[in-house]
């Protein structure tokens, strides 16, 4: 099998978002961001030229779930692989659902080289996760919470036009 041929084509293309950052974890400038894919774009709103010196908190805010956000960086420094699912926002502001694997990447040393997201906007399928449930349970907390997040999106977005 060769092995050469063209990675970036490839990265590039994937249907997931893919984020490379450098292994820095301390806030407030690390860590920073590398590289973006074009999905990556395609979801955030964010152009490359944007992101130089920019931390991927920037996509946090108000329904960021602190809780998760801190276990990511605790499997980081444990040398574990993160899954996690929370509230980020587009540049536009757009409050979306993130699910993403976070882990490091090892070259020829046994420290960490990268760290590499495959990221992934959930929203829409979790839209209908929690319909079904609202349906089963009117009442149901978690679905109401969602749905009250993105109507006070749409109200806001309103207000500003
Ligand atoms: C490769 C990588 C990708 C990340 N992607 C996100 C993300 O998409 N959304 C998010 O809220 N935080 C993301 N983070 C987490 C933040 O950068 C930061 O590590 C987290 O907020 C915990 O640190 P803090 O408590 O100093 O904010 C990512 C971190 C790394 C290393």
């Amino acid at each position: 099998m060769q092995l050469k041929f063209d990675w970036l084509i490839v990265l590039e293309n994937l249907r997931r978002g893919i984020m490379v950052t450098d292994v820095t974890l301390q806030r407030p400038d690390g860590p920073r961001i590398l590289y973006v894919n074009r999905a990556w774009i395609k979801m955030t709103g964010y152009g490359r030229e944007e992101l130089s010196n920019k931390t991927p908190r920037i996509l946090q805010g108000k329904h960021t779930d602190r809780d998760v956000v801190g276990s990511l960086k605790t499997k980081l420094l444990n040398r574990e692989v993160f899954h996690g699912q929370t509230w980020n926002y587009r540049k536009s502001g757009q409050p979306f659902l993130m699910n993403w694997y976070c882990y490091a990447i090892y070259g020829e040393r046994p420290t960490p080289m990268y760290y590499v997201a495959e990221q992934e906007d959930v929203t829409e399928l979790e839209g209908l996760r929690l319909k079904q449930r609202l349906l089963v349970n009117p009442n149901d907390a978690e679905a109401l919470r969602f749905f009250s997040i993105l109507e006070e999106w749409k109200v806001s977005r309103k207000r500003a036009r």
